[in-house]
């Protein structure tokens, strides 16, 4: 029997257990008839310029549908940048960077959470909101950052650099982030380490995120062998051939990707710093080296610039597909967990970044 049969099999056992608003529902109708075609025509209007007229009665239907059922669950969907355009722009209703999901998601009004992402940040959206049922549409959309690193190699490292605090990066699991004095994000990874206000950090686990911080700040910076295995794809030589065929490109990279990647770039930036530079510069033609759907989701809003996509898919946030989350919310599944024994340390180390005055 496949893990995905087990999943499937294991809900209705898990649906008895649960309170009676929470029950499985029925699958709904999923057809594309003239009557919902006018209905979803001004959803589709926000996404024209990204997915083919041939595709929109495909996805029409699980749009209307999902949609539909957010209200009967009282459910807000997260969704991160890297989703594709029918999630991102047809059912997310909080959208953004891993933080300002989490960060938004608990301030929400709503039971449920459908974290439109990967696992680390349906645990972090289930760290702030712990009241809330916090669900994933597929369990297995991991992430090779977060899975480079233990709370065990944390207490290891602690062992070998006495003293030393440990800023982990979002991109961790509960175990880890339990073990962490303070997170960091993309966009404030560099405040955060100089918050401390020591001469040393270790900086875990992504290795080029450490080094392009460590390139920005008189603090050392001890770093860690984890790398996120979408942006370690991309090279500078890659990048100065995309130059020379398009000249007047502009650049902009994720810091995930290796320093003399960000070398090459014009700017580089979290998700939603990279979303924000080209809203406010408004380039003729821009390259984002960062994971392929979030140029689709941008192109969707600005229609007057020329997105080239080296395009670098994360095949864990690929896992979420509109089917799933139809699925997720009908069924309640697969709900997130964090263990007791370390949910408490490990917001802590999350609530420790926020309260920051960044
Ligand atoms: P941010 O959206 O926080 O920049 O993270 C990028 C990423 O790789 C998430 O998986
Ligand atoms: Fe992890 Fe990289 Fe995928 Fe983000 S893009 S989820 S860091 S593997």
């Amino acid at each position: 029997m496949t893990a995905d049969l087990q999943t499937q099999e294991a809900a209705p056992n898990k649906a008895a257990m649960v309170p009676p608003k929470f029950q499985p529902l029925e699958m709904p109708e999923l057809e594309y008839t003239p009557g919902l075609a006018k209905e979803m025509a001004p959803i589709y209007e926000r996404v024209k310029n990204v997915i083919p007229s041939v595709e929109w009665p495909f996805f029409a239907p699980y749009v209307k549908a999902i949609n539909d059922l957010k209200k009967e669950r009282n459910a807000v969907i997260l969704a991160h940048n890297y989703m594709t355009p029918e999630i991102f722009h047809c059912v997310g209703d909080i959208v953004g960077d891993s933080l300002q999901l989490a960060r938004e998601a608990a301030k929400a009004d709503a039971d449920v959470i459908v974290q439109c992402g990967v696992h680390f940040m349906a645990e972090t959206a289930k760290l702030l909101s712990p009241e809330k049922t916090v669900l994933i549409p597929d369990e297995k959309a991991g992430c090779s950052l977060a899975e480079s690193i233990t709370g065990a190699d944390i207490r290891r490292l602690r062992e070998q650099y006495p003293g030393v605090p440990v800023v982990t990066y979002v991109n961790t699991s509960a175990d880890v982030k339990a073990e962490t004095d303070i997170c960091c994000t993309s966009s404030n990874a560099v405040q955060v380490v100089e918050s401390l206000g020591v001469p040393e950090v270790l900086c875990l686990p992504d290795e080029y995120l450490a080094q392009n911080i460590a390139r920005q700040t008189n603090v050392k910076i001890i770093t860690y062998a984890g790398h996120c295995e979408v942006h370690e794809r991309f090279t500078p030589e890659e990048l100065r051939e995309y130059r020379e065929a398009h000249p007047g490109l502009s650049i902009i990279a994720h810091p995930e990707c290796p320093p003399e990647v960000v070398d090459e770039a014009d700017f580089s930036g979290s998700t939603s710093g990279m979303i924000k530079w080209v809203k406010e510069n408004h380039p003729d033609q821009v390259m984002m080296v960062t994971e392929c759907s979030m140029s689709d989701n941008v192109a969707a809003e600005v229609p007057g610039t020329d997105f080239i996509r080296p395009c670098n898919l994360c095949p864990h946030m690929k896992r979420i597909t509109l089917p799933k989350i139809l699925e997720s919310l009908l069924y309640m599944k697969d709900e997130v967990v964090v263990d007791p024994a370390i949910a408490p340390r490990a917001r802590a180390a999350v609530e420790r970044m926020i309260n920051l005055p960044l």
